[in-house]
């Protein structure tokens, strides 16, 4: 049983001194070490030795498939997506894709007469998945399938990104009858004047209607992504988003902090910064929100996440069973996991791989029978340390240095004497408790998680790069 426990007094998760005092721009730690560190000394060698070196390995398998399109833009939009109405440009993305799969299963030795190891978990993200047509959504299943061995559906975590502008009923069927069962859709804001400046209009009754469908196909964990810190966001709109939200009654419900980095990405330069709501105004809603949704049952899992308490992550959390990936947290041991498509990242072997972002040297790559990885990390046993120790404490809100001290024979004081020191400071402002045989975080640490896993990352300061606010 996990030293945290979920049903701990929320009351105080909210502290605007301490946000005032700790917000900086930080990485979000679905990786450690994050993406800056991954280097163009790892390729496709790398990567093939790797595959074979962990083909017959005992824990089972995660895969990722990427699918970069959308149908139109949303300008606050910070994923990696392709904004096409050309629905014909899945057709050799498919291709190119399943000619991966084949690749990857070829060089591991699965096929027939080797079934090779269980995959528990598939993620299909975006982008929007259900660009893809329903029979094409078959094909690449399909494919998978024929090549990997899956757990059934009880022991498998089996998730899609949908965009219920881009979805139907039929498509509903379609995914469940391949074997999904979890879904995360997109809402944001139902906010007409908030939709409207961000250019993505969508309906609640479309989006009822989704998972209304989903429900009634039986998936088994629906999720509903909103955002807060739009255009023309304010506590009044955003209360009624959540109004609707809480009445739909999804399982788990993602509350992201909208990250406004114009220079990156192209298509928010068309957002008017004049229109975003001010960072007091951005806190209040955060406020708001957190209080709301605590009040309307939700469990704070961590990191912009909320469940409701018979949820499997909630359930997850509470046993000390809960991981964190590229996707967010997981009930899935921490396992290798493959990534396919553009983009995507696989971490293997001790190892992270990236596939190529453009989508012409990713083709040109696959189609010539080479792996498409440009860059990556091997980690090293210190990175693994800290991987695992920031790891546990986004996940448990909590420390046991003992665990760490048998797993890699280090005296946890010493290893971390600087972090430990750092960390003093946020002891002695009430966000987090520390003691001789551990640390545990407080409620109003918590939305500081980042923040406190900063202290054990030895990369911070060497990487050049734009993180967004933590809050
Ligand atoms: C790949 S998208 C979701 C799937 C689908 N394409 C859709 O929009 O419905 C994943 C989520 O990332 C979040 N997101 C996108 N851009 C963001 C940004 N700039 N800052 C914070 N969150 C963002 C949104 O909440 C979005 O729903
Ligand atoms: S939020 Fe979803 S639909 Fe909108 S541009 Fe981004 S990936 Fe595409």
């Amino acid at each position: 049983m996990n030293t945290f426990s979920t049903h701990t007094d929320h009351s105080d998760l909210f502290n605007l001194d301490m946000i005032r005092k700790y917000d900086k721009a930080g990485p979000r730690y679905t990786s450690y070490p994050t993406a800056p560190m991954f280097h163009e000394g790892i390729g496709a060698e790398d990567y093939a030795e790797t595959l074979r070196r962990v083909a017959d390995d005992t824990a089972p398998l995660s895969l990722y498939v990427h699918i970069p399109f959308c149908n139109t833009v949303c300008y606050y939009c910070g994923c990696n997506k392709i904004a096409t109405k050309q629905y014909a440009r899945a057709v050799p993305y498919l291709e190119t894709l399943c000619k991966e799969i084949d690749l990857v299963a070829d060089t591991l030795g699965y096929g027939p007469g080797h079934a090779g190891r269980e995959v528990t978990q598939l993620h299909l993200g975006g982008g929007t998945p259900t660009f893809l047509s329903n029979e094409q959504i078959r094909t690449l299943v399909g494919k998978l399938r024929k090549r990997f061995r899956f757990a059934d559906d009880a022991h498998g975590e089996y998730g899609i990104e949908i965009d219920p502008r881009e979805c139907d009923a039929d498509t509903v069927a379609v995914l469940r009858e391949v074997g999904f069962n979890r879904m995360s859709m997109g809402v944001q804001d139902f906010d007409p004047h908030v939709q409207k400046a961000v250019n993505r209009i969508q309906s609640r009754e479309q989006t009822l209607h989704v998972l209304e469908q989903a429900r009634a196909h039986g998936f088994h964990s629906i999720n509903i992504d909103l955002m807060y810190g739009l255009p023309h966001q304010s506590v009044e709109t955003f209360d009624r988003t959540l109004d609707t939200i809480i009445e739909f009654s999804p399982d788990r419900i993602a509350l992201f902090n909208y990250a406004h980095l114009p220079h990156m990405f192209m298509p928010q330069r068309r957002i008017d910064e004049g229109d975003l709501p001010t960072p007091l105004e951005k806190l209040n809603i955060l406020e708001h929100s957190i209080n709301k949704l605590l009040a309307a049952g939700y469990v704070f899992i961590g990191m912009d996440h909320f469940a409701k308490p018979d949820d499997e992550l909630t359930i997850a959390q509470q046993e000390g069973k809960l991981y964190r990936n590229f996707q967010g947290y997981s009930t899935m041991a921490d396992c290798d996991l493959i990534g396919f498509g553009i983009t995507s990242i696989g971490y293997i072997g001790g190892g992270f791989f990236q596939n190529h972002k453009d989508l012409g040297t990713y083709t040109e790559a696959v189609e010539a029978g080479r792996f498409p990885i440009f860059r990556g990390y091997i980690l090293s046993p210190e990175d693994h340390l800290r991987r695992q120790v920031i790891m546990r404490l986004m996940c448990d809100f909590a420390l046991d240095f003992a665990s760490f001290e048998r797993e890699f024979g280090i005296v946890f004081r010493e290893h971390f004497a600087d972090a430990l020191a750092q960390l003093r400071e946020f002891a002695a402002d009430g966000l987090i408790e520390l003691r001789d045989d551990g640390l545990r975080v407080l409620p109003a640490g918590r939305l500081l998680i980042r923040n406190i896993a900063m202290t054990f990352d030895e990369y911070l300061n060497r990487k050049k790069t734009s993180f967004s606010k933590v809050i």
